[in-house]
């Protein structure tokens, strides 16, 4: 069992639902096609009562807006149900709208008073002018990025002034770093250089190859929105999608990167995480000195902050899309080609430090996202059942 940290503050108690509620309003919801039954000339008094049928007609209760009682759409193979039900379900579905309704209207109140909410950072480790692949991928993470101004500040780490001038004229920040010779820069430094340059409640580094869509910043409003997450130390990460074919991507386009990465994404092991967002407590002063761009330090990280720093993390792949721009060269394990792949491990080493990567899996953090009937993105523990003894926190 993984250490039980305490639950990130979700929606206040009294606004949330019960898990009947969610039960029934989950079964209603699950099937959307209804009226073929009825375009069909279907009679439901020769069919069985099943499962599938009741929740057919329940979406047609539902469609048909408090109009006609569950109890007379129900064909004459079910039997009805006790007042006290019929009662207990309108009930939970009145609250379930009021309640989006109010969020509504809150939501339209913050925007009133917007302020960037996320610094998110990267670097181009390497001083490559001439692989036109690279090229492109770096250009498409510039402009994809972009897009999020004024939501989000984006920073470039980087001492080369032809990435340097292409940041700007895309409109990034730049913040030079002394590099030494095939040593990429410190994941911790670059947070603390961020947090130097701009205040928002959120910090994050992603890889250089990752795209995202605006669910990132949906995402993101939504968790600030709740009670004081944004005060306690949260660490938000999660799988990402591999795309091929980048050339036919555009990446100022959200719709063409979501269909591009349904028409040929596939989502990446577990093991691989591309992205780190940090709310500002996190104590990143207690993270050793681990390098971006090479092996070892994403699953450590996780499990890090899991087991020893007891700080929330979320996996929020349910709710952001992190595409990931495969190339020929840029494949998938890129990090163990470069000369000094073993920085990170030469550094638990000194440190004496055998990390639990198991730990550090995406599957096994505690917290999700999802995206509730409200639209909007909300957090769950997982459930007990989900982790299996390889999430332990325990030494191997
Ligand atoms: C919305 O919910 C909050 C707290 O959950 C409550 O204080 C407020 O009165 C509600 N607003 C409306 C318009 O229902
Ligand atoms: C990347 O963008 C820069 C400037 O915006 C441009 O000069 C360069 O040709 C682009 N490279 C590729 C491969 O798209
Ligand atoms: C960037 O860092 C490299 C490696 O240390 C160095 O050779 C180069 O001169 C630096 N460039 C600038 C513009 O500071
Ligand atoms: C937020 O934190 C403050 C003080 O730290 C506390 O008084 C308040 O009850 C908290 N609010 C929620 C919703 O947890
Ligand atoms: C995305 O945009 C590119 C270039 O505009 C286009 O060639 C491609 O077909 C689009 N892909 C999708 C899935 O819409």
């Amino acid at each position: 069992m993984p250490k039980a940290s305490p639950r990130p503050r979700a929606a206040a108690p009294a606004t949330r639902l019960s898990n009947f509620q969610y039960f029934l309003i989950l079964t209603v919801i699950s099937v959307l096609n209804v009226c073929f039954f009825l375009g069909l000339g279907f009679s439901p008094s020769h069919v069985r009562c099943s499962t599938d049928l009741v929740v057919q007609f329940v979406n047609l209760y539902l469609e048909n807006n408090g109009a006609t009682a569950i109890g007379d759409i129900l064909p004459e193979t079910c039997a009805k149900p006790a007042q006290k039900s019929s009662d207990e379900f309108e009930r939970s579905i009145r609250e379930i709208v009021a309640r989006c309704l109010n969020i509504t209207q809150r939501k339209i109140m913050k925007k009133l008073r917007e302020r960037p909410l996320l610094t998110l950072f990267t670097t181009f480790a390497d001083h490559i002018h001439t692989n036109t692949e690279k090229l492109f991928v770096h250009n498409n993470t510039l402009m994809n990025w972009a897009r999020f101004k004024p939501h989000a500040n984006v920073i470039l780490f980087t001492n080369d002034s032809v990435w340097d001038d292409i940041a700007k004229q895309n409109g990034w920040e730049t913040i030079s770093i002394s590099e030494q010779a095939e040593r990429p820069p410190e994941l911790r430094e670059m947070f603390r250089l961020a947090y130097e340059r701009f205040d928002t409640p959120w910090y994050g580094y992603a890889n250089a190859d990752i795209l995202f869509t605006n669910q990132l910043i949906v995402t993101l409003e939504d968790l600030s929105d709740k009670g004081n997450f944004t005060e306690k130390s949260v660490l938000l990460t999660g799988r990402r999608t591999n795309i091929e074919k980048i050339s036919l991507v555009n990446a100022r386009s959200d719709g063409n990167l979501t269909k591009h990465a349904r028409d040929y994404g596939t989502l990446y092991r577990e093991d691989a995480e591309d992205y780190f967002i940090a709310t500002k407590p996190f104590p990143w002063q207690r993270i050793l000195p681990v390098v971006v761009g090479r092996p070892g330090y994403d699953n450590w990280l996780v499990a890090e902050a899991r087991c020893k720093l007891h700080t929330d993390v979320v996996d929020v792949t349910e709710t952001i899309l992190a595409i990931h721009q495969t190339t020929e060269k840029g494949g998938n394990n890129e990090g163990h080609y470069h000369p000094r792949s073993t920085l990170n491990f030469d550094l638990f080493k000194q440190n004496k430090i055998k990390p639990n990567y198991l730990a550090g899996l995406t599957s096994c953090i505690p917290y999700f996202t999802y995206t509730d009937f409200c639209d909007v993105v909300s957090v769950e523990a997982r459930s007990r059942d989900h982790f299996g003894p390889r999430c332990g926190c325990g030494v191997r």
